[in-house]
């Protein structure tokens, strides 16, 4: 039943597509290929600061010497907090000089993790889920209200510098689909949070960017009133009763 009804959607997910040449036109590969441009090129110098120094050589500590690799993944991480939300390529070659690797390798990084952006993002990038049980649900209908409001192509920054919108995979939420994560670079250098929002509509995700432009913190989790937590909608429908105790648990009377 399940399957047939996700076939369905699918099939009317690809008629959309094939009919409206307004969604085809949201897609942007922004962030598929690296083009040098002013603002990311490997000309431009990059150093990490006075203080997030230190936070290298803190990081490094962590490892053998003969692993320094291995700081990767929380290098590039600092080296993104430190750019407001991206990743330009000279950061990536400066942490490659510091790990004393070849920048492919932190270049193969880099292109992995859907956490790192290599072009600009807003001060609030919204990912929206894109995995089947999201789909399934309506995030394309998600995707394409906040494209629409935004008036932006998925990965372009809006003129204000305020939101992006881009694309994740199953985030774990799955139970209170559709979801959208909005990474939060507003705090500059202090550090970025990811907060899911949970069982979002188009009109709720409006609300939500609306929420943002006034400096108001959407609140986290599920947007359905009638659902707590990840709970059925309307509340618990099985295992009502207090839980039997196992049997035999009181050793005297077996
Ligand atoms: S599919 Fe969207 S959170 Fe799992």
């Amino acid at each position: 039943m399940f399957a047939r009804r996700a076939a369905q959607r699918l099939l009317e997910i690809r008629q959309v597509f094939r009919q409206s040449p307004q969604v085809s036109r949201s897609f942007s590969s922004a962030l598929n290929y690296h083009i040098d441009t002013p603002d990311n090129n490997p000309n431009n110098q990059w150093k990490f600061t006075e203080t997030n120094n230190q936070k290298v050589k803190e990081i490094l500590s962590f490892y053998p010497s003969n692993y320094k690799q291995s700081a990767v993944i929380p290098l590039l991480d600092l080296a993104q907090q430190q750019h407001g939300g991206w990743l330009p390529v000279s950061a990536m070659n400066e942490v490659a000089r510091i790990i004393e690797v070849a920048p492919i390798r932190v270049y193969e990084v880099a292109t992995f993790y859907s956490m790192f952006n290599r072009s600009k993002v807003g001060k609030y990038h919204l990912l929206v889920c894109g995995t089947t049980p999201c789909m399934i649900r309506g995030s394309r209908e998600i995707e394409e209200a906040l494209l629409n409001h935004l008036r932006v192509k998925r990965n372009e920054v809006t003129k204000d510098g305020l939101f992006s919108v881009g694309e994740m995979e199953c985030m774990g939420c799955c139970v209170n689909a559709p979801m959208i994560t909005i990474a939060d670079y507003s705090n500059g250098s202090e550090g970025y949070t990811y907060n899911y929002i949970e069982d979002v509509t188009p009109k709720r995700v409006v609300e939500i960017v609306e929420m943002l432009k006034r400096g108001e913190k959407p609140p986290p989790g599920t947007q359905n009133p009638n659902r707590f937590k990840c709970a059925p909608e309307g509340g618990n429908k099985t295992l009502l009763g207090e839980p039997k105790p196992p049997p035999c648990r009181d050793l005297d009377a077996c």
